[in-house]
């Protein structure tokens, strides 16, 4: 089916002065990079790991199915609020069909990882916009413990892995700043030895930090700027994982979207409790910072082994900035949401080294140009960059015209980041398609209407 046969508009209209702003309190759902990652250990851990705040958007319903597949049990026992009783390392089953990961990246590349040292096989599926997306960078790594790939041309999906019946400890050195690449660290964990990656950029590090938490020897040695800089991690495989209870804090990335609403519809004061603030994560609300944002961190501190705060927000008058390339990987998915946030600043907003972005669930650089020109806001794209030149805010009596409607690729952030400039911008924007936002954040369009935003 075509994407458009499927699709469902969604219209955003101002919610400047005239309208009041935006006001109260946003719940954001739980982080999907951290909920992806306590299904897939959670059922290598014999006994009952207890997971509160899962975030329930399709991708991660389609890990938690994928891990039934592989032989575990995942009961929701409340709203977020999930057991798995898994299988041990080395343990997993042989899915009985197609593992049809939707739109996850994150969800298929982990999976792939984790199964790719036990002697089974399966075949990975996922829609269209995951079906373009390059399997290679994941399945490199994954040959060299002795796992075997065959699938499309180009290391396309659908493919089939077979795990390896005798595999061996790896050294690896990312050839990109990947967290998906780096967490085939996960086949390392029924590897015998140590298995060692090394990341020359540092990435999120969920997988290091919750391996560790199950009881696996991990070890992160800041490699010396001489040699190039960058992390080594070290695990020693075949460990027994202790299951364990996993509080998932609230996803920075979601909270980016109510964030940046609220900094740029005229008149608003939010605020987004308990989010994730993982360095690793939060180069976003640096550069908030930066662009001259009123946004403060109260009540910082630790829930279930991350940094985690409540962030207030008021509408604020911003300047264009240059983002630090080295910033990109602790924002990698906020850059279709600053860019929206850049087009209402006074003055260019610089972001470079960010090729990765035309890998991800669109090409998102493309798809943030398209739709920040159909809507009357200058930009300039670079193979690897995009600048915009930013319209300053309606008040201010600039503004970004809007009008136009977006094509959205089946990406969730797409959506939502147009959907947030339509709450600022003089006409409004719509977005082709409101489907692929149940991906991340299944009540965005709750959450924001709570907040005042005319949405529908
Ligand atoms: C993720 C890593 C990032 C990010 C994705 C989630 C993860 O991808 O874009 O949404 O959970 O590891 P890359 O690691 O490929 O940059």
């Amino acid at each position: 089916m075509s994407q458009a046969a499927d699709s469902t508009p969604a219209t955003a209209r101002r919610a400047g002065e005239s309208a009041g702003g935006l006001t109260g309190t946003a719940e954001v759902p739980g982080d999907k990079s951290i909920s992806h990652r306590a299904l897939i250990l959670g059922a290598q851990a014999v006994g009952e790991t207890r997971i509160t705040g899962l975030l329930e958007g399709e991708d991660v319903l389609g890990t938690a199915r994928a891990m039934r597949a592989f032989g575990a049990q995942l009961t929701r026992i409340g709203d977020g609020a999930w057991t798995v009783h898994g299988v041990g390392v080395g343990g997993l089953a042989e899915p009985d069909d197609v593992v049809d990961c939707g739109n996850a990246g994150t969800g298929v590349r982990l999976i792939m990882g984790m199964m790719a040292t036990t002697p089974i096989s399966a075949t990975f599926t996922g829609d269209a916009s995951l079906r373009s997306r390059p399997m290679g960078r994941i399945l490199d790594p994954l040959r060299l413990f002795g796992a075997r790939a065959a699938g499309r041309a180009g290391g396309l999906l659908p493919l089939t892995l077979t795990g390896a019946a005798h595999p061996m400890p790896v050294e690896y050195t990312l050839p990109m700043a990947s967290a998906q690449v780096k967490s085939a660290l996960l086949a390392g964990l029924n590897a015998p030895g140590e298995t060692v990656v090394i990341e020359p950029v540092p990435t999120r590090d969920h997988t290091e930090r919750m391996l560790r938490g199950f009881g696996a020897e991990v070890t992160v040695e800041a490699l010396p700027e001489s040699s190039g800089g960058g992390r080594a991690i070290r695990m020693i495989g075949q460990p027994e994982l202790v299951p364990q209870a996993i509080a998932v804090p609230r996803d920075p990335s979601s909270a980016a979207f109510p964030v940046a609403a609220a900094l740029i519809a005229e008149g608003s004061e939010i605020l987004v409790p308990g989010i994730g603030l993982n360095p690793t994560r939060a180069g976003f609300y640096e550069t908030l910072a930066e662009m001259g944002a009123d946004l403060v961190r109260e009540s910082p501190r630790q829930e279930g082994g991350e940094p985690v705060a409540d962030l207030r927000v008021r509408f604020s008058a911003l300047n264009g900035v240059e983002v630090p390339p080295e910033r990109a990987p602790s924002m990698i998915d906020e850059y279709p949401i600053l860019a929206a946030v850049a087009a209402c600043a006074e003055g260019d907003t610089v972001m470079r080294g960010i090729g990765e972005l035309r890998v991800k669930e669109s090409d998102r650089i493309a798809a943030m140009a398209a739709g920040l020109r159909a809507n009357g806001v200058a930009v300039t794209e670079e193979p690897d960059g995009l600048i915009v030149h930013g319209r300053g805010s309606v008040d201010g009596r600039g503004g970004v015209p809007g009008g136009a409607t977006v094509a959205t690729h089946l990406d969730h952030r797409i959506a939502m980041a147009f959907l947030v400039l339509g709450l600022a911008s003089r006409n409004p924007i719509t977005v082709d398609n409101r489907a692929p936002i149940a991906t991340s954040f299944p009540a965005f369009f709750g959450v924001m209407q709570g907040l005042g935003a005319d949405l529908a």
